[in-house]
C-alpha cells in the first residue's frame, strides 16, 4: 500500500499473541506456532522499517510466561538462542540497532543472555531504527527496577530528588525509548498483560482478532488506517470544540 500523506507513528508496539491458537487451528504444535511467529516477525518488522516506523517494540516472553510448561519454556529459549543471531544479521542490514528489554538473568539461560549482549554490542552504533526485545519482561517490573536505581543514586548523594522527573524517569528504564504512538495485541484479547506501562500512557491501541502468525503486510497497513483515524489528543481539547 502506498503511504503518502500518512502519519506514520515513531515508536510502535506489538504483542504478538495467538501462536499457540494458530498452530492449533492448523492440528500443529505450540512450538511450531511460535516458530511461524517468529518467521512472521522476521519479515513484518523488515517491512514496518521500510515504511518508516522508528522504534519497534515486540514482546517476546514476559516474567510470567515462565509459569508455562518446561518442554515450552525450554523450546522458546532454544529458539531465542538459535535465532536471535539470524535476527540481528537481518536487522544489521537494516542499520537497525537492537535493545533487549528485561532482567538479563536467571531463570534466562546463560547462553541466551550471553547472545543478548552480543546483539546489543553489535549493533549499538546503528542509526536507522531501533529494535527493542522485550525478555524476561514485567511493566511492574521495569518500574520498580527504576525506582531502585534512583534510590540508591540519591542515597549515593549522586543525584538530587529535585531532578527526578517524569522525562528524567525513562532514563532509568530498561530502555529510554520514546513513548510508545500506537499498540498493536494480535488475536483479540483486549489487555495489556504488563508491556511497558510506563511507555503506554498515551498510546493509541489496537485489537485485531488474527492470530500473529498470519498478521502480514496487509494487516498492517489496515492498523496504519486505523491509526491514521485516530484523533490524538494527549488530554487537551481540540481547539474548534472549546465551547465552554
Ligand atoms: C504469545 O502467543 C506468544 C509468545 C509468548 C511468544 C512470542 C514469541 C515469538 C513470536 C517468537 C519471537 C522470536 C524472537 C526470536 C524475537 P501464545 O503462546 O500466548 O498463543 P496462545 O495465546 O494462542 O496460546
Amino acid at each position: 500500500m502506498n503511504y503518502e500523506g500518512l502519519k506514520i507513528p515513531f515508536h510502535v508496539g506489538i504483542i504478538m499473541d495467538g501462536n499457540g491458537r494458530w498452530a492449533k487451528e492448523r492440528g500443529m504444535t505450540r512450538s511450531q506456532g511460535h516458530e511461524a511467529g517468529f518467521e512472521n516477525l522476521k519479515k513484518l518488522s523488515e517491512y514496518i522499517y521500510a515504511k518508516g516506523v522508528k522504534v519497534l517494540s515486540v514482546y517476546a516472553f514476559s516474567t510470567e510466561n515462565f509459569k508455562r510448561s518446561k518442554q515450552e519454556v525450554d523450546f522458546l529459549m532454544n529458539l531465542f538462542e538459535k535465532k536471535f543471531k539470524e535476527y540481528s544479521e537481518l536487522m544489521k542490514k537494516r542499520n537497525v540497532k537492537i535493545v533487549f528489554s528485561g532482567k538479563k538473568a536467571d531463570p534466562l539461560p546463560k547462553s541466551v543472555i550471553r547472545i543478548m549482549k552480543e546483539i546489543e554490542e553489535d549493533t549499538k552504533t546503528n542509526t536507522n531504527g531501533i529494535l527493542n526485545i522485550c525478555i524476561n519482561y514485567g511493566g511492574h517490573l521495569e518500574i520498580v527496577e527504576a525506582t531502585k536505581k534512583i534510590s540508591s543514586l540519591v542515597q549515593e548523594g549522586k543525584l538530587k530528588i529535585e531532578d527526578i522527573t517524569e522525562e528524567s524517569f525513562s532514563h532509568y528504564l530498561f530502555q529510554d525509548l520514546p513513548p510508545i504512538d500506537f499498540l498493536i495485541r494480535t488475536s483479540g484479547e483486549v489487555r495489556i498483560s504488563n508491556f511497558m506501562l510506563y511507555q503506554l500512557s498515551y498510546a493509541e491501541m489496537y485489537f485485531p482478532s488474527i492470530y500473529f502468525p498470519a498478521f502480514d503486510e496487509n494487516c498492517f497497513d489496515e492498523a496504519m488506517l486505523v491509526y491514521n483515524k485516530r484523533d490524538r489528543r494527549f488530554g487537551g481539547v481540540k481547539d474548534e470544540d472549546k465551547n465552554h
